[in-house]
């Protein structure tokens, strides 16, 4: 029999219903439904919730714009006893909504329906467009300086800390200086209609990468943000060479296993071989699953580009006449701008398959 505390409490992860919402013939439709992976960083490591019976929590979004909309509701709610009170489950989920989000569920249906979606287009560039199970998926990018990129981010904030471990939540009203070094890629799928439907994004932080000229004359150089950004208008993106640093990379749960994830990562990175200020792309604490995505999408793209031509193992040794090996491990990891244990990861990776 469950104790009494027990008949109060509610799964957190079973009682949070995230959904996405589009416009339908006289009502919005929900086209997706699916739960949070993690709820501790809104309710604490029990995911937990005490005080009621029934407890409902309903957290939709406009598919294109990621506008919240929070509906709570329970069949009962316990009296608080002493200093035990029930959980005030829309105080903690507001934590991670944006000031504005929305709660009267029959003006969200109103703004769906009602929505002019021909004019909507996500934020940025277009720079890749994909088809996957016969649906074109468009990937946009946008630097945080860009208002409507910062709005859809802000919505969506929640969704991190939901399906990312240990993620933490990116400040969108930062400075334009800090904010400028924030690109945002975002993943929709673009119905026959011309509606849009966010299907996963990414974050990429540009840290500065110092000429080595200027890096290894002995001494510490150290610039502040400030310094750096005084000589550039805080209009622009981050001018100066950078290592990219993904940080977010989100498929949202309905769409995971279908080839998304893969895909979106192959375009990111080949962007950002193509932008000569990107020299080098490195990740934030990857999640064992994105770190296999990541293994096998670097190594078939080391394959595919020839990095791997003329590579054995007696190649990485220099030859007794030579001092530069045959195989320019030091040249070929600058050009693929992996990180150096990405790229030695790969190689190993490589030479053991070669040597089965
Ligand atoms: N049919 C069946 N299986 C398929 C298909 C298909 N058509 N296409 C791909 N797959 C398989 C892949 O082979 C892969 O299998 P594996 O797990 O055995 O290697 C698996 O599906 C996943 O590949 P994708 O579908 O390309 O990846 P997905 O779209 O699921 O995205 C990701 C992976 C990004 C990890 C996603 O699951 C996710 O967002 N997870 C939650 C958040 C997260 O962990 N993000 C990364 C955090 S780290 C960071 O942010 C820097």
């Amino acid at each position: 029999m469950a104790s009494p505390g027990e008949e109060w409490s509610a799964d957190a992860n079973e009682v949070l219903e995230i959904s996405l919402i589009v416009p339908g013939d006289e009502k919005p439709k929900e086209i997706v439904k699916f739960h949070p992976k993690f709820t501790y960083p809104i309710f604490g490591e029990s995911e937990t919730i005490y005080g009621y019976k029934g407890l409902k929590i309903r957290l939709q979004f406009a598919a294109h714009d990621l506008t919240p909309c929070l509906k709570v509701t329970w069949d009962k709610k316990v009296k608080a006893v002493g200093d035990v009170e029930p959980e005030d489950v829309e105080g903690k989920m507001k934590e991670s909504l944006p000031d504005e989000y929305m709660t009267d569920t029959e003006q969200f249906d109103q703004r769906i329906q009602n929505f002019d979606y021909q004019s909507f287009t996500p934020p940025g560039q277009l720079f890749n467009t994909y088809s996957l199970d016969g649906k074109v998926y468009e990937i946009w990018q946008a630097n945080l300086l860009n208002e409507a990129c910062r709005e859809i981010l802000n919505n969506m904030q929640s969704l991190v800390l939901f399906f990312i471990e240990g993620a933490s939540l990116l400040d969108v009203n930062d400075e334009p200086w800090a904010n400028r070094r924030w690109d945002v890629y975002f993943l929709y799928e673009k119905t026959p209609e011309s509606r849009y439907t966010l299907t996963g994004y990414a974050t990429v932080y540009r840290y500065w990468h110092l000429p080595s000229s200027i890096a290894t004359k002995g001494k510490e150089v150290t610039f502040s943000p400030e310094q750096i950004h005084s000589n550039y208008p805080d209009t622009q993106p981050d001018p100066l060479p950078c290592r990219a640093r993904i940080s977010q990379f989100l498929i949202l749960p309905p769409y995971q296993g279908f080839g998304h994830g893969g895909l979106f990562y192959d375009n990111l990175i080949s962007h950002l071989l193509s932008l000569p200020l990107v020299k080098e792309i490195t990740v934030e604490d990857p999640s064992d699953a994105f770190e296999d995505l990541r293994n096998l999408r670097d190594l078939t793209r080391l394959r595919m580009d020839g990095t791997f031509t003329g590579l054995h193992l007696q190649a990485l040794k220099p030859p007794a006449n030579s001092s530069t090996p045959a195989w320019p491990y030091n040249a070929k990891r600058i050009k693929s701008k992996l990180a150096p244990k990405q790229f030695a990861q790969c190689v190993e990776m490589e030479l053991l398959w070669k040597l089965n």
